[in-house]
């Protein structure tokens, strides 16, 4: 992609989110590491980053942005302020900055900075890190169009980008960035009942993992409800009707419900910890 690859990106606070996103970005080949540098608070996570995705990094945030055409903020909520306090003056309008930071809004972002500085907020989630990522977007008070496109372009290289109205991202962050953690322990699960069905847990793992691979890709590709592709799997009197009355028992799907919906709220509050 043209665009990218003139463009220049400081990662400010590359923890494990930020390095999560430069790896997807290298790997999908549009983004050279001379094109990247990223801060962290400490020396060691910096060390950790050069060794391991060899890219420039400093522990200077207003360094890192003065050399940048594009700005990711990938600290944690809490750490927010002082860092927009800190590049303030730095930040400039030719610039973009993309903010990843669960429960902070583009409006806190724009009212903590100073000249008009384009901001676009982000919600991607850890699968980016493979090309299989989701990541909502959406525009603050100064971006136009064209930020949302090249923001649009850069989490497409590392999966599927959605714009969203931002009135959503509380509720994306507890679906599609909390999202992975609840899969992992139903991959566990289902591989624990391989395991109990005398499977070897490897193989229970790798059956478990790609069937819910599989079952996602049919949800995507064919567009399907998930419950008319649920049906097609159950025959009448067979095995999956069992299997389903015992998830039904367990109260499988209001515990998930509950999950989605704990997990959103807690993202509004994030900022006040
Ligand atoms: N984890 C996810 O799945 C996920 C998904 C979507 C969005 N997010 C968002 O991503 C953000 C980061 O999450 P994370 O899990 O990556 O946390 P993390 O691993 O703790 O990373 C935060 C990084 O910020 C650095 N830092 C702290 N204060 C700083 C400062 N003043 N200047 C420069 N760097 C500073 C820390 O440096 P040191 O390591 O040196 O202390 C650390 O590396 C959060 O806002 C979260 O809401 C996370």
């Amino acid at each position: 992609m043209p665009e990218l690859n003139s463009k220049s990106f400081a990662f400010i606070g590359a923890g494990k989110m930020g390095e999560t996103l430069i790896k997807g970005i290298l790997d999908s080949g549009e983004v050279k590491t001379e094109q990247i540098i990223a801060t962290a608070l400490h020396e060691k996570q910096l060390s950790r980053l050069r060794e391991r995705l060899d890219i420039s990094t400093t522990l200077n945030n207003i360094e890192a942005v003065e050399k940048a055409d594009v700005v990711l903020l990938c600290v944690k909520p809490q750490a927010t302020e002082g860092v927009l306090a800190e590049l303030r003056r730095a930040l400039k309008p030719n610039q973009i900055v993309i903010s990843i930071i669960a429960s902070v809004t583009t409006p806190f972002i724009e009212q903590k900075l100073i000249n008009n500085v384009p901001v676009v907020r982000a919600m991607p989630n850890t699968p980016s890190l493979v090309g299989a990522g989701m990541t909502a977007i959406c525009g603050g008070k100064f971006s136009e169009k064209r930020h949302l496109k090249l923001t649009e372009n850069i989490f497409n290289l590392i999966g599927r980008t959605i714009v969203l109205d931002e009135n959503y991202f509380d509720s994306v962050t507890g679906l599609s960035a909390s999202g992975p953690a609840f899969i992992y322990i139903i991959i566990e699960s289902l591989a624990e009942g391989g395991v109990k069905a005398g499977l070897p847990r490897d193989v229970a793992t790798e059956l478990a993992a790609q069937t819910c691979l599989g079952a996602a890709k049919m949800v995507i590709d064919t567009k399907e409800h998930p419950a008319v592709l649920k049906d097609n799997v159950t025959t009448p009197a067979g095995c999956t009707i069992d299997g389903i009355l015992k998830l039904e028992e367990g109260g499988v799907r209001v515990t998930l419900i509950k999950a989605i919906v704990e997990a959103a709220k807690r993202a509004k509050c994030l900022i006040n910890d």
